[in-house]
C-alpha cells in the first residue's frame, strides 16, 4: 500500500507504446505541463458533458486555457453513435486535424464515447483521459478499451486506442453523488476478491473513512487498482487470456444491466450482483470457502443497498447471459474467485447452476 499523497506514476504497456498512468492530489492544475511532456502542446478538444462542466469547468478551462471544449451527454442511454457524430461534427468544424489531441474528462461513458472518437476521427488521433468518477479511476480510464452500445447489445461498437496519459485527481470525486461513488467502491472491490487479499481486507476494514472521500484515504486505493490493470492490460492488451479475470461479476452484471434496459442499475451495482453470483457458484462447487463468501457478501451489503431484484425473471436473466455468450463465440466464461486475492476463469458452469445461485439471490422463477 502507498501512503503518499505525491503523485504517483504507473507505466502501462501497449501495442501502441507506452504510457503512464498518473494519480495524486492536483493532477488536474498541472494538465497542462503534462500533455506538453508527452507531446501534446498544439491543438486540444476536451471532450466532457454539462454535468462535469458544472462543477470542474472553471478548474479544467483554467488548466487548458487554450483547448477547445466540446460538451456531450454522459450517461448509459447516450453512449451511441449520435454522440459520437456531435464529436466529429465539433472535431470538423474545428479543422481539427491529425495531430488534435482529444482530452476525456468525465466518468466511463465520456471516456469510452470521446475515446472512441479520437480511435475513428483521422483514422485515430491523440487521446488523453482525466477520469472524474470512480468507476472511471480505478477501471475504464485504462487499458485502451473504447466503444459505444448498439441496439443489438452493450460495448459492440468499439476499438483499442491507447491513451497517451491518464491523469488521475481524486478532487473529482468529491462533487460525485454518493450511488456513483458507491458504484466505483463494487469495482474496488472487484480488484480485492481476484487479485489482491491486502487490497479487499483494507477496504473492508476501512469503508468509513473511504466514504469520507479524503485523498489520503482514496489515492492508495484507486492507485492499488490501477496497479493490478496496468499490470494486466500490459501483459493481455487485446483480452487473450489474463484480462479476461477482469470481469469478475460481469456476466450475471451485464445480464441484469440488459434485462434492466441500462436504467435500474449503475453498472457498478450489476457488478456487485455478479461478484455475490460468482461467489456462489464457486462455492457450490467446493471452489471458494464458505467463510470467504460470506467476508464478500458482508463488504457488499456494508457498501448500502442495491436495487432489487425481486421482480426480475431468471428465465430472462439467463436468456440475456445465453445472449451474450453468442457474442463470445459460443463460450459461456464465468470468472470464479478461488480465495479473496485469486480467480480463475471456467467455461463450464452450467444452467442449473446459475438457476440456483440467481434463486438464492432473490429472483424469481
Ligand atoms: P458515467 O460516465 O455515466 O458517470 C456517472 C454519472 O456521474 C454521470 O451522470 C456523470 O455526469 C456524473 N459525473 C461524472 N463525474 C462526476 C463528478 N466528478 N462529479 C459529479 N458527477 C459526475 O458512469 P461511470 O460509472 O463512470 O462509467 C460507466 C461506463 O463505463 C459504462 O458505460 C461502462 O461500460 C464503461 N466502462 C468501460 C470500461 C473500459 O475498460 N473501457 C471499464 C469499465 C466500465
Ligand atoms: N473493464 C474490463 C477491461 O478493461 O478489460
Amino acid at each position: 500500500m502507498h501512503t503518499t499523497t505525491e503523485a504517483v506514476r504507473i507505466d502501462v504497456g501497449s501495442s501502441a507504446g507506452a504510457y503512464a498512468v498518473q494519480a495524486g492530489p492536483g493532477l488536474l492544475g498541472s494538465l497542462g505541463a503534462q500533455l506538453r511532456d508527452v507531446g501534446l502542446g498544439a491543438r486540444q478538444f476536451v471532450v466532457s458533458s454539462p454535468t462535469v462542466w458544472r462543477f470542474h469547468g472553471t478548474a479544467i478551462a483554467q488548466a487548458l486555457p487554450d483547448a477547445h471544449t466540446i460538451l456531450i451527454p454522459d450517461g448509459e442511454r447516450f453512449k451511441h453513435l449520435q454522440t459520437v457524430n456531435r464529436i466529429y461534427e465539433a472535431l470538423g468544424a474545428a479543422a481539427a486535424e491529425r495531430e488534435a489531441a482529444v482530452i476525456a474528462v468525465g466518468g466511463g461513458v465520456i471516456g469510452d464515447v470521446a475515446g472512441f472518437a479520437a480511435a475513428t476521427w483521422m483514422r485515430g488521433v491523440a487521446l488523453v483521459q482525466v477520469p472524474t468518477t470512480l468507476v472511471a479511476q480505478v477501471d475504464s480510464a485504462i487499458g485502451g478499451k473504447v466503444g459505444v452500445n448498439h441496439a443489438a447489445g452493450k460495448n459492440l461498437i468499439g476499438a483499442f486506442h491507447a491513451p497517451r496519459l491518464v491523469a488521475i485527481d481524486p478532487a473529482f470525486l468529491a462533487t460525485l453523488p454518493r450511488r456513483e461513488f458507491r458504484a466505483g467502491l463494487y469495482e474496488v472491490v472487484k480488484y480485492g476478491i481476484m487479485a489482491s487479499r491486502e487490497l479487499f481486507d483494507r477496504v473492508a476494514g476501512d469503508l468509513d473513512s473511504l466514504f469520507k472521500r479524503r485523498p489520503e484515504r482514496l489515492v492508495p486505493t484507486i492507485v492499488d487498482c490501477c496497479r493490478i490493470k496496468a499490470r494486466i492490460v500490459t501483459a493481455d492488451e487485446r483480452e487473450a487470456g489474463e484480462r479476461r479475470l477482469l470481469n469478475l461479476g460481469h456476466t450475471v452484471g451485464h445480464a441484469l444491466e440488459a434485462v434492466t434496459k441500462y436504467r435500474r442499475f449503475r453498472h457498478g451495482e450489476a457488478v456487485a450482483y455478479g461478484l455475490l453470483a460468482a461467489a456462489r457458484i464457486a462455492a457450490h462447487r467446493g471452489l471458494f470457502a464458505e467463510d470467504e463468501r460470506h467476508r464478500i457478501a458482508d463488504v457488499i451489503t456494508a457498501l448500502g443497498p442495491l436495487p432489487s431484484v425481486a421482480d426480475l425473471s431468471i428465465g430472462d436473466v439467463l436468456e440475456a447471459i445465453r445472449r451474450d455468450k453468442k457474442m463470445s463465440r459460443g463460450v459461456l466464461r464465468f470468472v470464479l474467485p478461488v480465495s479473496i486475492g485469486s480467480a480463475q476463469v471456467v467455461n463450464d458452469v452450467q444452467a442449473d447452476e446459475i438457476v440456483k445461485t440467481l434463486t438464492e439471490l432473490g429472483m424469481r422463477s
